[in-house]
């Protein structure tokens, strides 16, 4: 058995349904995952690294047996999510996001005392269990094992939702944005222990995130997804290497902006002629991330001043800087001259 986890072509569409007028009602259909594919090694954190709406939730529940593709199958384990469900299920462990079914006026020992029971663990055994997990994710720390769940803060409840999904031992974890929403400490405990499971117990660690500097942190492996399709798929520093040759200048502005990002991308991408940047909206102002050639950064810098002033927008800040993951993003999904609505 080679790998933890291979996804091979995975698709999925689903079908909404949009108003039009009155009584009109028009079906559409999101492709969400365009044939996705990838694979996880023991020991390994592998990440799946997009922005929302990629298709990050939409693999993991796949993945997780949770979810049936139209076409394409996943191995967990050497078993099949679509042939070995059952198989599947006993080896994985599952964060999701959005937590559901906890109960609220339980402790967090009892609530994994149920949990526990449904999996077919009993007495001693899952007692010495329950002991351990509470131990491994900090809630005996926090002094949270023997507090309702309704009185957990939002960190101590992924503390929880991590101890569950390791309560039968599984080797294969498999964490949907694990960290979101929670307190610096509580983020970056969540973090180590993920990196602990893999590195020191060889366990594979399937986790997604939007946050490229989580990615850096903890991944092994990255994979890029967007729209639906994995854009790039290695280890940071082989993904970095694809925008080798292209500096990332990065531009801070103020001023107001309302409902013109695009457009003031857009400006930026014809009159610089460069297709690979972004703005986005940061604390206190706008950063406009741009992939010059190496050597013309300093054309890039001052072209980029002068259209920026000349839109009414004030610099704060302008920098030259190393590349980063955000970079490697920018680079893979805006591919050429291309805009980037386009989506190919
Ligand atoms: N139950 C659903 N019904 C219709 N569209 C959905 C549903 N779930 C997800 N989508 C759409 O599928 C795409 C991928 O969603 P998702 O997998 O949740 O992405 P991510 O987790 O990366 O934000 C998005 O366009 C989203 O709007
Ligand atoms: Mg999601």
């Amino acid at each position: 058995m080679s790998s933890a986890i291979r996804a091979d072509g995975l698709v999925k569409r689903y079908e909404t349904w949009t108003r039009r007028g009155f009584f009109r009602k028009e079906k559409q259909i999101v492709e969400a995952l365009k044939g996705v594919s990838f694979e996880v090694g023991w020991g390994e954190v592998f990440g799946l690294l997009g922005p929302n709406g990629a298709g990050k939730t939409t693999t993991v529940k796949i993945i997780s047996t949770l979810l049936l593709p139209d076409s394409g199958d996943a191995w967990v384990a050497g078993y099949s999510v679509l042939g070995n469900p059952v198989e599947v299920r006993d080896r994985i462990g599952v964060v999701l996001s959005v937590e559901r079914g906890f109960f609220w006026k339980l402790t967090g020992r009892e609530n994994l005392r149920y949990f526990g029971m449904l999996r077919g663990m009993r007495g001693h055994e899952l007692e010495r269990r329950i002991d351990e997990v509470l131990g491994t994710v900090g809630l005996k720390q926090l002094r949270g094992a023997d507090k309702l769940y309704e009185e957990y803060s939002l960190g101590m409840k992924a503390r929880l939702a991590l101890a569950r999904a390791m309560l039968h031992n599984p080797p294969i974890l498999i964490l949907d944005e694990p960290t979101l929403g929670l307190d610096p400490p509580s983020a970056r405990e969540v973090r180590e222990l993920l990196v602990r499971l893999a590195h020191r117990e060889g366990k594979a660690v399937l986790v997604t995130t939007h946050n490229m500097f989580e990615a850096e942190m903890i991944c092994d492996r990255v994979a890029i997804i967007s729209e639906g399709r994995i854009a790039a798929i290695g280890t940071v520093a082989e993904l970095k290497r694809l925008v080798a040759g292209e500096v990332p200048v990065v531009v801070k502005f103020s001023g107001i902006l309302g409902d013109r990002l695009s457009k003031v991308e857009n400006a930026l991408r014809s009159r610089l002629g460069i297709s690979k940047l972004q703005v986005s909206e940061t604390d206190g102002g706008f950063t406009a991330r741009i992939l010059a050639e190496a050597g013309s950064e300093e054309r890039v810098v001052a072209r980029t001043i002068d259209l920026l002033t000349g839109m009414g927008f004030s610099i704060l800040r302008v920098e030259v800087a190393e590349p980063s993951l955000e970079d490697v993003f920018i680079h893979v999904t805006r591919r050429g001259g291309g805009d980037a609505g386009q989506g190919s």
